[in-house]
């Protein structure tokens, strides 16, 4: 367990939350364990009916523990259940998004069915400025969701998309004031939870093409496996660690 995730059911609404906001909900092995464990436990949880991911404090996560990609995790690592359960689970996810969203905290957003932003949201994908690569099958869903022009600036150059922009592109329901992030949120999902489940499964079912999206993650976690025992991702942590920006001129 980790008590970096907190866990509450009620009305028909699972909700997830990442708690550790001294960090900001930088997301850890045991943090990916327990989310995967939730999302894969909804499945069989008939009590269920929509599930809401949110963060504590000023962003709703910085994404995957930088440390954890510097020392390697030992063990199991949750992050492909995670990724894998997002892509599979039956039940609409909703999510609610303030501050910044950087990493797996904007890949994962391609996942949820509905996406509520803070005013000063910003969403986040700089994979190449740590030396890595797409994961979650954003390489496939971004560009099919905002166009290749976007993606790419966003994956490459690590552009940040403000609250707005994100909207008009596709990646969110509605923005509204930081104060009401979390009530909107859950009075959607609880919307959702009023709903007939077999149908809404169903219709969730049929908007998805998990099979090409169980096979671009696959591909990516390959690359991604790589890509992270780089001499470039080495130098990548390195400076992150030692808060100065990263040399990269010196690999060929
Ligand atoms: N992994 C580990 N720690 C993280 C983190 C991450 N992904 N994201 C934020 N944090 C930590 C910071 O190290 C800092 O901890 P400290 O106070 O002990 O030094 C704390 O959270 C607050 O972050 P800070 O960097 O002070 O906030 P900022 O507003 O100046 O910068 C970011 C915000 C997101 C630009 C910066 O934190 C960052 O670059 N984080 C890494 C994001 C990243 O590359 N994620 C992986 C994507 S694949």
């Amino acid at each position: 367990m980790s008590d970096h995730i907190k866990i509450t059911k009620i009305d028909g609404v699972l909700t997830l939350v990442m708690n550790r906001p001294d960090k900001m909900n930088a997301l850890t092995n045991a943090m990916y364990g327990v989310l995967a464990d939730a999302l894969e436990g909804s499945d069989q949880d008939s009590e269920v009916r929509a599930i809401v991911i949110r963060g504590e404090g000023a962003s709703f996560t910085g994404g995957n523990d930088v440390g954890d990609f510097a020392s390697g995790v030992a063990g199991p690592r949750h992050v492909t259940r995670f990724i894998r359960a997002l892509a599979t689970i039956a039940k609409p996810l909703v999510a609610a998004v303030q501050g910044k969203a950087v990493g797996i905290g904007t890949t994962m957003l391609l996942h949820c069915d509905l996406v509520v932003l803070a005013e000063d949201a910003e969403l986040i994908a700089p994979f190449v400025n740590l030396a890595l690569v797409p994961e979650a099958a954003s390489s496939l869903l971004l560009p099919a969701r905002i166009g290749h022009a976007r993606a790419f600036s966003m994956f490459a150059l690590g552009e940040r998309v403000g609250a707005q922009d994100a909207l008009a592109w596709g990646l969110a329901n509605k923005v509204v004031a930081n104060a009401d992030l979390a009530a909107a949120a859950e009075a959607l999902a609880r919307r959702l939870a009023r709903q007939p489940l077999g149908a809404l499964i169903a219709t969730k079912r049929l908007m998805r093409a998990t099979g090409a999206i169980t096979q671009r993650m696959d591909a990516e976690s390959e690359e991604f496996a790589a890509r992270l025992t780089s001499p470039e991702a080495q130098e990548a942590f390195l400076a992150f660690a030692q808060r100065r920006q990263p040399d990269f001129l010196q690999f060929a």
